[in-house]
């Protein structure tokens, strides 16, 4: 037993080491050491439209790159009229800065609630925190591309390459992944070098990342290093391979590359952040707080809070969005009495679309996209 404590302080003292060497809250919860991914505990996500760097995830498939705004080069190829090689002072110079307030949402945010229904073996227990906003400031992809003499061509894609290697990957390689071009061109997909006013710190993809609101967090590719114009989506492992929602029964080490459904848009989601899970809380008002969040641009219609379980719902108000690709805070006061409650929430978008009821009805063998009604128990003493 004293071996036990005495092993999981000293675990303790090494991952509040990790997480303060990468500018990180002393509460985030680490999921993995190396590569780094960390998660900030639910209520320091729900302070504000935007996440305070030090509290926004860390999704990491291999060790960061440490590259210096002079070392790094971003070469644009492919099917494209001019290509090119920029340094970080000429893509900062030669094209006009754009800030875009954008959520990014990790494919396997709320897999604990996917583990409970199954085991998903290998993969971390993401609880709410897998999932962040910030102001991110950055040329136009689209600019980039015309500069390169893309060609607005519905059926092509951008793939983009980054120097980290990650081991998990089959076969072990750097990590890379693509979006449609037509995505590509919209105004909101950034080559971002700042976020939230701050140079784009190393851990988050600095000195250059893409950031592609309204897709799943995996597309937003750190320290990408290069950009290839090509008639299909990326070969790399964490597009062909993994981010695929494979049916229940599929073997995830065994399936060839191309199985299963590729994730790209965001599903409609919510979450409650306020109160935290299991906590006591005193009898009275008691205010529930979250977020919604929409895919690809589309707008938050309503959020229904319900206490019995969803059997009977209230509309919870509903905060102005930052911008299409962020999060929408939400919150409801009602008046808790003694015992045990079961939180139930849900979102509408405004065409109408509604978030399914049960994570056993998602559940897949990878834990992706997880965005069933969210659930929060809580005791009022
Ligand atoms: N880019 C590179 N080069 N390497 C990575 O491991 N992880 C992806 C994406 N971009 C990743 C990457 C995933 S899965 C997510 S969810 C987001 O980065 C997380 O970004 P963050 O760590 O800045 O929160």
């Amino acid at each position: 037993m004293r071996e036990f404590h005495r092993s999981s302080s000293l675990l303790f003292k090494v991952f509040l080491k990790v997480v303060l060497m990468w500018g990180k809250r002393r509460d985030m919860t680490v999921r993995d050491r190396l590569p780094f991914n960390a998660e900030p505990p639910a209520a320091a996500l729900a302070g504000g439209e935007l996440t305070a760097l030090d509290a926004f995830y860390c999704r990491n498939h291999g060790p960061f790159p440490d590259i210096t705004r002079e070392q790094w080069r971003l070469t644009v190829d492919g099917i494209v009229q001019k290509p090119l090689t920029l340094t970080y002072d000429e893509l900062t110079s030669q094209f006009t800065p754009h800030s875009v307030v954008a959520t990014l949402a990790c494919a396997g945010n709320r897999r604990a609630e996917l583990l409970k229904v199954r085991p998903i073996p290998g993969k971390d227990p993401w609880a709410h925190g897998a999932i962040s906003t910030a102001e991110w400031r950055g040329a136009r992809l689209a600019d980039v591309l015309g500069a390169a003499g893309v060609d607005v061509d519905e059926g092509l894609h951008v793939a983009f390459s980054a120097p980290d290697v990650a081991q998990e990957a089959s076969p072990v390689q750097s990590y890379g992944s693509s979006i449609p071009l037509s995505k590509a061109m919209s105004q909101e997909v950034l080559l971002a070098w700042e976020m939230n006013s701050e140079p784009l710190p190393r851990v988050h993809g600095g000195p250059v990342r893409v950031v592609v609101p309204g897709y799943i967090g995996a597309r937003s590719v750190k320290w990408v290093t290069g950009m290839t114009v090509q008639p299909a989506p990326s070969a790399n492992y964490f597009q062909a391979s993994d981010y695929r929602i494979l049916p229940p029964d599929a073997d995830p080490d065994t399936v060839p590359p191309g199985e299963g459904i590729s994730l790209s848009m965001l599903a409609l989601n919510c979450d409650i952040l306020v109160p935290g899970e299991d906590v006591e809380i005193p009898a009275g008002p008691l205010t529930i707080r979250g977020y919604a969040l929409a895919g690809d641009g589309r707008g938050i219609g309503r959020v229904d809070v319900s206490l019995d379980d969803g059997r009977t719902w209230r509309q919870a108000d509903l905060e102005p969005a930052a911008s299409p690709w962020a999060w929408r805070w939400w919150s409801l006061t009602v008046q808790a009495r003694p015992g045990p409650i079961s939180l139930t929430a849900r979102a509408w978008d405004d065409t109408g679309v509604t978030q399914p009821e049960s994570p056993a009805s998602l559940w897949n063998p990878r834990g992706y996209g997880n965005n069933a009604w969210a659930h929060v128990e809580v005791v009022v003493a």
